[in-house]
């Protein structure tokens, strides 16, 4: 598969099977990750590659803490089992202090999501676990996934099998001017 096929059929998975992503295909996606680029090669972004079952559910959880009503009806319309749909395999990413780390993280988030449609796999980007890593959550987690005190979480993607998958979204060409 080319790198635009991939782009063309990634979409976001909301139903992961639990069949476990192989250690090969995990340092694949890490690889592609730390292959990313970063402003001024900061290299500011940090990732926590969680495949413990118990660690993901608890980092679920600790989001749903501070979910608004609007986001928990949204959650229980795509009967979504947990906050990664059930993902075998969560990577967290996170930066200390850099300017453009938003960008970067939203780079190797892409990277990372293309790698896993090459090698098979589905993923979903999710912002949702912001929340999860709030310093006024009195559940969070930042110090079990060793955050330093000036580290930011900023996304985290989800990366599995697919049980079912939806259609890419529709391209809005309207969005772009030409000159
Ligand atoms: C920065 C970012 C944060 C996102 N956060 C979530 C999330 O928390 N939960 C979720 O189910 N999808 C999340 N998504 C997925 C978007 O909803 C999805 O990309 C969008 O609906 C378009 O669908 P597609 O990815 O299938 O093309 C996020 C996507 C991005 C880029």
């Amino acid at each position: 598969m080319n790198c635009l096929d991939a782009i063309r059929q990634r979409s976001s998975c909301r139903d992961f099977s639990d069949k476990k992503v192989s250690e090969k295909d995990v340092e694949l996606l890490l690889e592609a990750a730390l292959a990313s680029p970063t402003a001024v090669n900061a290299q500011s972004l940090r990732f926590a590659l969680i495949t413990d079952e118990d660690l993901i559910q608890k980092i679920s959880d600790a989001s749903y803490e501070l979910m608004d009503e609007v986001t928990l009806e949204r959650m229980r319309a795509r009967k979504a089992i947990n906050l990664f749909y059930g993902a075998p395999l969560l990577l967290v990413i996170s930066s200390v202090p850099s300017r453009c780390s938003d960008i970067d993280a939203g780079i190797a988030a892409q990277s990372v999501c293309l790698t896993a449609e090459q090698l098979g796999l589905s993923s979903c980007i999710i912002g949702l676990s912001r929340s999860a890593f709030a310093e006024d959550n009195p559940k969070h987690m930042r110090q079990v996934l060793g955050m330093e005190e000036d580290e930011r979480f900023i996304v985290s993607v989800a990366i599995g099998y697919a049980q079912s998958r939806k259609e890419p979204h529709e391209l809005t060409w309207e969005h772009v001017r030409r000159f």
